[in-house]
């Protein structure tokens, strides 16, 4: 079977996060049916309406690598009961100017990684909400909320708990087969 491409947003900049290495581990788990390309979010500036005619560099990259994608991949923190800012931000830049979205149509799956026990789910549901949105169908089961333990995710980026492993296993098997059910690849 091809390689589909999926651009991953992780919704922390913080250089440790726990949300970049869950999503390490699951660009493991998923080769070599996906290839996760890591976006950058963090050289954004805050989104201004008044650039929508002269879009930032950034923003343009952004654009392009997510247009250039099969699917798209968001790995996010929840910050007090909400979407983190930056995340928030790189989607109101992706999906701007208005009708020339880069998010239209894109198969779309949801993961969060907290040190909460019931950490993202609140912001997951906020994030749901805004793909429905921008016309991502995203991928319903499994939830994807990991209570997010020092040593859960090894240096190589393997899953240090057996049941963990499994269950985010199903997850990119399910995420593998959801692409292929809304944007079966052209050979
Ligand atoms: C501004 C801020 C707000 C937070 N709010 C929440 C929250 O609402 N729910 C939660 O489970 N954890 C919350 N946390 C704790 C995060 O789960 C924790 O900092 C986590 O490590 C962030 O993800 P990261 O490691 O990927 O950066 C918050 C952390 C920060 C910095």
């Amino acid at each position: 079977m091809a390689t589909r491409n999926v651009a991953v947003i992780v919704g922390s900049l913080r250089k440790d996060s726990y949300n970049r290495k869950l999503a390490q581990a699951l660009a493991r788990l998923a080769a070599p049916g996906l290839a996760f390309q890591f976006l950058e979010i963090g050289d954004l500036p805050p989104y201004n309406q008044d650039l929508d005619s002269a879009f930032p560099a950034p923003a343009t990259r952004l654009k392009d690598q997510i247009r250039a994608a099969d699917a798209v991949l968001f790995v996010t923190p929840e910050y007090n009961r909400a979407l983190p800012g930056v995340l928030k931000n790189a989607i109101d830049w992706a999906s701007r100017p208005y009708g020339r979205s880069a998010f239209a149509g894109k198969p779309a799956a949801i993961a969060g990684a907290s040190v909460g026990a019931v950490g993202t789910a609140v912001a997951q549901q906020q994030l749901r909400a805004i793909l429905g949105y921008l016309d991502m169908p995203t991928l319903g089961q499994p939830e994807v909320f990991i209570h997010f333990k020092e040593g859960l995710v090894a240096e190589d980026g393997t899953i240090t708990n057996e049941g963990t492993q499994k269950f985010l296993q199903s997850f990119v098997d399910k995420f593998t087969a959801w692409i292929e059910k809304i944007s079966p690849a052209q050979n």
